[in-house]
């Protein structure tokens, strides 16, 4: 049974004094929810804020990015063995934002996931279409190349570390959402993806988390699907409230 994963990706949003406020409300409001891993990706400067107020809760932290090299003159950079001493247990991987804006490749992000496997980091690796490439019927072939270049060249005991988050390019901060239907065929393909290079044990455990305008009033229709493992909230999380109504659902 895959146990199902709420990740909150915060992206450039909130100060550390913020990131305290958050945890004060979010935390009492998730204190029971047994059923789902817990997990808030803030930006790197309240990393430190946010692993302190988490500290002796379920809620786990992450970094948004991790460089591939494990030091080194990269101005700007930030590995992941110090997100790991920095109390990180996750790391997201290839969002589509870093991919359009920062020249993310499936080859960076495979550089990406190794190591953070190296430092000890899950990795939570996003895939998946832009607009265009859904309207023209090309979604299976686009998932097919990310997961293939940045993702399947891993070993099978790599890759048992790995989440995937299908996220619609067209449905990320746009406020339309997948439907249910359409995240599932997603999720479907990329587990058949799974199944094919790693085989049956790996495609039935691998968590597949949906990304994309996740909000309150859709959790329940999303995660009503069979392979759908969890979702990677961004505008969303940014709420206490409203992201502990999500890990709720
Ligand atoms: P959104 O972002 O929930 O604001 O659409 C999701 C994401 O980018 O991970």
């Amino acid at each position: 049974m895959r146990r199902p994963l709420m990740a909150g990706n915060w992206k450039m949003f909130k100060t550390p004094a913020e990131t305290a406020a958050f945890f004060e409300k979010f935390l009492p409001l998730v204190g029971a929810s047994a059923h789902a891993d817990i997990l808030i990706c803030p930006p790197f400067v309240n990393l430190a804020a946010a692993v302190q107020a988490a500290s002796g809760s379920a809620v786990g932290i992450g970094g948004q990015n991790l460089h591939w090299a494990k030091d080194g003159a990269y101005t700007g950079e930030i590995s992941g063995g110090m997100l790991k001493a920095a109390g990180c247990r996750s790391v997201i991987i290839g969002h589509s934002e870093r991919r359009q804006y920062f020249g993310e490749t499936d080859e960076t992000v495979l550089r990406r996931t190794v190591a953070a496997l190296d430092a000890g980091l899950q990795p939570v690796v996003c895939v998946g279409e832009r607009l265009e490439e859904r309207k023209s019927g090309r979604t299976n072939d686009v998932l097919a190349v990310q997961f293939r270049d940045g993702i399947a060249k891993l070993t099978p005991a790599q890759f048992a570390q790995v989440v995937i988050a299908y996220e619609p390019v067209w449905a990320i901060g746009t406020g339309e959402v997948a439907t249910p239907a359409q995240a599932a065929d997603a999720h479907r393909f990329l587990r058949s993806q799974v199944r094919g290079v790693y085989g049956d044990d790996a495609a039935a455990s691998v968590r597949i988390l949906y990304g994309g305008s996740v909000k309150p009033d859709n959790i329940r229709g999303l995660m009503a699907q069979p392979d759908i493992d969890g979702a990677l909230v961004g505008g969303a999380s940014l709420d206490a409230a409203s992201f502990a109504s999500i890990v709720n659902f």
